[in-house]
């Protein structure tokens, strides 16, 4: 009765590894997109984006993906895992969603399962719903089923958690809850059955509750430092075979799930609550480490490199990075000249959030540098700073990840002589 098992719809960052961890199961798999180069380079068996594991099963060119939505109609299960930014204000903007389902709308069958796997805010489930009911003729749970099934994977892990962690099914209906399981019992036995909310706020607690523990990391490190203290040397005595909560390692906490999440929840309350002020801590660490590297050494008139563009470590991801702003900051000081290198990003780096920078070979970066500002803990930082610290031992380093092993977020260079 239908060609696919499964559409995805959006294969994205989300959607793509969704759907070739599928048609690795076996299903039958295809998709929906309205990025054109995206889809070309998928077609055309390669990875639009860095996600360890899948490059020989988007090489079989056996998931295709389509510009017209009308294929769903071939698809017994439709995954929506487009995206669902937040707007300027603290407010979730459904309007990729919105555009889904007025696309989709014309080409549902009955017997289908329409799931929604982008992370929503809550009561947004229900919203499909209504709107399903408004816009066509199928009935909920008899022609139609729906299920929120939330993706819980980081970038970068896609191929191993997709098997290994546990999958939420949110339904209202015994026939949907039946569908949905069917679908992702094909990537795990651990089946998780609850209704549309309780899922929607599953997904979204597990962020937020990522970001509030990195903000208090992020508070104790301002706190340490402002004392004249060193946060890495209390982390490792205060977690060292202490029973309860360690204290977690500092970074700058951003990208495109952590911060949005967040305000999925934040604007269901009108004061200023725990949440806004785990954001006010992260969104102020690039001013701490720029601030915090002025009292130490002069940036005005200075070479500055800062290595890392991309928001999270060993990724291309760019979206919410904190770089952009940390680099205004740093252009704000008027340094002689201020150097960017990412190898996992092209040259020239071209951000809608920054502008176009040159990006630099990181070792020809830091030749005469005078401060060096680790902002993403690429593999391979280790080995840069070491040259640092044989061609330039009076270099400053802000080192919020503790990249260098030494222990302290600010340095100079030659301590490092002699670390491993
Ligand atoms: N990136 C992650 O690690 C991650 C992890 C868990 C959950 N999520 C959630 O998953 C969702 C998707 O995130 P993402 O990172 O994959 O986003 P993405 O921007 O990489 O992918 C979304 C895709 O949807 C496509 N799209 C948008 N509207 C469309 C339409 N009307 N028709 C066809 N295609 C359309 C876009 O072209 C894009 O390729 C978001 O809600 C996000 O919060 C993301």
């Amino acid at each position: 009765m239908f060609e696919y098992d499964v559409c995805i719809v959006g294969t994205g960052r989300v959607g793509l590894p969704l759907g070739l961890s599928l048609m690795e199961t076996g299903a039958l798999v295809t998709g929906v997109d309205r990025d054109a180069a995206l889809r070309d380079q998928v077609n055309s068996g390669k990875m639009p984006f860095q996600e360890p594991g899948y490059t020989e099963l988007v090489g079989t060119r056996r998931f295709q993906i389509h510009d017209s939505p009308s294929v769903i109609a071939n698809a017994r299960a439709l995954v929506i895992t487009v995206g669902t930014p937040l707007h300027n204000h603290i407010e979730t903007d459904l309007g990729q969603v919105r555009s889904v389902l007025e696309s989709i709308a014309p080409h549902l069958r009955p017997g289908q399962l329409l799931c929604l796997r982008s992370t929503v805010a809550p009561g947004t489930t229900t919203y499909v719903a209504r709107w399903l009911e408004r816009h066509t003729k199928l009935v909920l749970g008899r022609d139609l089923g729906l299920a929120f099934c939330p993706e819980r994977i980081v970038e970068g892990k896609a191929y191993e958690e997709l098997r290994t962690l546990p999958q939420i099914i949110g339904t209202q209906d015994a026939a949907s809850a039946e569908a949905a399981a069917a679908l992702f019992g094909r990537l795990t036995n651990d089946l998780l059955h609850s209704d549309f909310v309780t899922a929607e706020l599953v997904k979204l607690f597990n962020n937020i509750t990522r970001y509030v523990h990195f903000a208090l990391a992020n508070h104790l490190a301002l706190v340490s430092d402002t004392l004249g203290a060193n946060i890495f040397e209390i982390q490792r005595l205060t977690n060292y075979k202490y029973p309860r909560h360690g204290v977690a390692s500092p970074g700058f906490t951003a990208g495109t799930c952590l911060r949005k999440d967040f305000g999925m929840i934040n604007e269901w309350t009108p004061y200023p609550d725990l949440l806004l002020s785990a954001w006010k801590m992260n969104e102020y660490m690039p001013m701490f480490i720029v601030q915090h590297l002025k009292q130490r050494t002069q940036i005005f008139e200075r070479r500055i490199v800062v290595l890392g563009y991309t928001f999270k470590a060993d990724s291309d991801d760019t979206r919410d990075s904190l770089v952009p702003k940390l680099l205004r900051y740093v252009e704000r000081e008027l340094p002689t000249e201020l150097r960017v290198s990412d190898h996992h990003l092209p040259d020239p780096i071209v951000d809608p959030s920054y502008g176009t920078a040159r990006n630099w070979n990181a070792k020809a970066a830091i030749e005469d540098a005078d401060s060096v500002i680790i902002a993403t803990n690429h593999t391979g930082y280790g080995n840069v700073l070491r040259e640092l610290c044989v061609r330039r031992p009076d270099a400053w380093v802000a080192d919020l990840w503790n990249v260098g092993k030494i222990g302290k977020v600010f340095y100079q260079a030659r301590e490092l002589a002699g670390l491993e």
